[in-house]
């Protein structure tokens, strides 16, 4: 059951989606103070192994040294140069691509190539700049900012069910790819079922009825459940996961940590998406995305894992690409709107996201806040 039962009022006005000066509040409120998944503890298994992101304009390196992970700003601190332009790979030092500076795991200097250039030594401006790194599961969190809550704080209620990426769940695939949108018209896209018909006509099909929908509505996060029909792909999933050795609940969950970070899963299927803004009108999408391993361990198992990793990779993808068909015509729309829009109950987590980002950015309502009204 939905949580109201008559329309909610469109908080956010098109502007939110298209100006400068939101874009850097929501940076600074909401951005900035949040954990961010971007890897999997299997992309850094090796010591020397790295990855590099552009993480809301900031260039981020992160690397395991030792077993340790460390995250740093990608960026040396002798003439500015980025240290590596690979997105990933494997080196046994860390090292500057431009004159060969080396650092240690706490970001100090080691070897610099004739340091006797450099006499008397500036140790505090010679450091790199670092970030906090934090696991989940199989999933590595950053954070932009040098205070704030732990991770686990961060996460609260939803730490011990995001425990379950990995363990039982094996990594299958990362994938990203940049909008010409703003991101919340990606993650609202994410919070209704109500465009399913319209958008996903033969993946997903349609929409489920109000009397097996859960919506809940938290401060730091909404969450949807509902039963999938039991159709073909449904049985055959519940199948697959009692020969698994995985208790079958044939429950979907999605669940949106605000701002940006949304977890949804099926008794065969764990997936992280994550969605940041890299301009007022730009965005790119993240999902990670894992299967069962299964608890049994036989060839026949392996197999069926296996098959499950790439026809559940595949129909993700499918879907992904289904609704990435409709963000540009929404950010057109966004562009020339008159209309202050309506949100029908079967969207209703987008008001309580569209309230978490007025709240947090402190932005004056135009409108006054009517949880249910017929009263346009
Ligand atoms: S800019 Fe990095 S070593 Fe010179
Ligand atoms: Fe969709």
């Amino acid at each position: 059951m939905f949580t109201n039962q008559h329309y909610l009022r469109h908080l956010l006005r098109p502007e939110h989606y298209t100006s400068e000066s939101h874009y850097r509040a929501e940076l600074d409120h909401l951005f900035l103070p949040a954990w961010h998944p971007l890897a999997t503890l299997g992309d850094l298994a090796r010591p020397g192994d790295f990855l590099t992101f552009d993480l809301l304009e900031t260039p981020i390196l992160l690397r395991n040294f030792d077993g340790e992970l460390r995250a740093f700003l990608n960026v040396c601190p002798h003439r500015h140069s980025k240290l590596t332009e690979k997105q990933r790979g494997n080196s046994p030092r860390l090292r500057c691509q431009y004159h060969g500076w080396e650092y240690h795991q706490d970001g100090g200097t080691g070897k610099i190539p004739d340091a006797r250039a450099f006499r008397p030594w500036d140790r505090e401006n010679s450091c790199l700049r670092r970030f906090r790194v934090e696991t989940c599961g199989d999933l590595v969190f950053v954070n932009l900012s040098d205070t704030g809550v732990t991770l686990r704080e961060w996460i609260g209620p939803l730490w011990e069910l995001w425990q379950s990426y990995g363990g039982s769940f094996r990594h299958a695939a990362t994938w990203e790819q940049d909008f010409p949108c703003n991101w919340k018209v990606v993650l609202e896209n994410s919070l209704e079922s109500y465009h399913i018909p319209q958008v996903h006509p033969k993946t997903f099909k349609d929409f489920s009825p109000e009397d097996i929908s859960w919506h809940e509505l938290d401060e730091k996060f909404t969450s949807y459940k509902t039963i999938p029909p039991n159709d073909f792909a449904s049985r055959a999933q519940a199948w697959i996961a009692r020969r698994l050795g995985h208790p079958v609940t044939n429950e979907y969950w999605h669940r949106n940590l605000h701002p940006h970070t949304t977890g949804a899963s099926l008794d065969t299927v764990r997936m992280m998406q994550c969605v940041f803004p890299t301009g007022p009108t730009t965005c790119r999408y993240r999902a990670i995305f894992f299967t069962l391993r299964g608890q049994r361990r036989s060839p026949f198992a392996w197999v069926l894992s296996r098959i499950l990793r790439s026809i559940a990779t595949s129909v993700a993808k499918q879907i992904f690409a289904e609704d990435a068909t409709i963000y540009q015509g929404v950010q057109k729309g966004m562009a020339a709107s008159p209309h202050t829009g309506v949100i029908g109950t079967r969207e209703e987590r987008i008001y309580v996201f569209q309230k978490y980002v007025l709240d947090k950015c402190r932005v004056r309502r135009e409108l006054p806040i009517v949880e249910a009204t017929h009263d346009r």
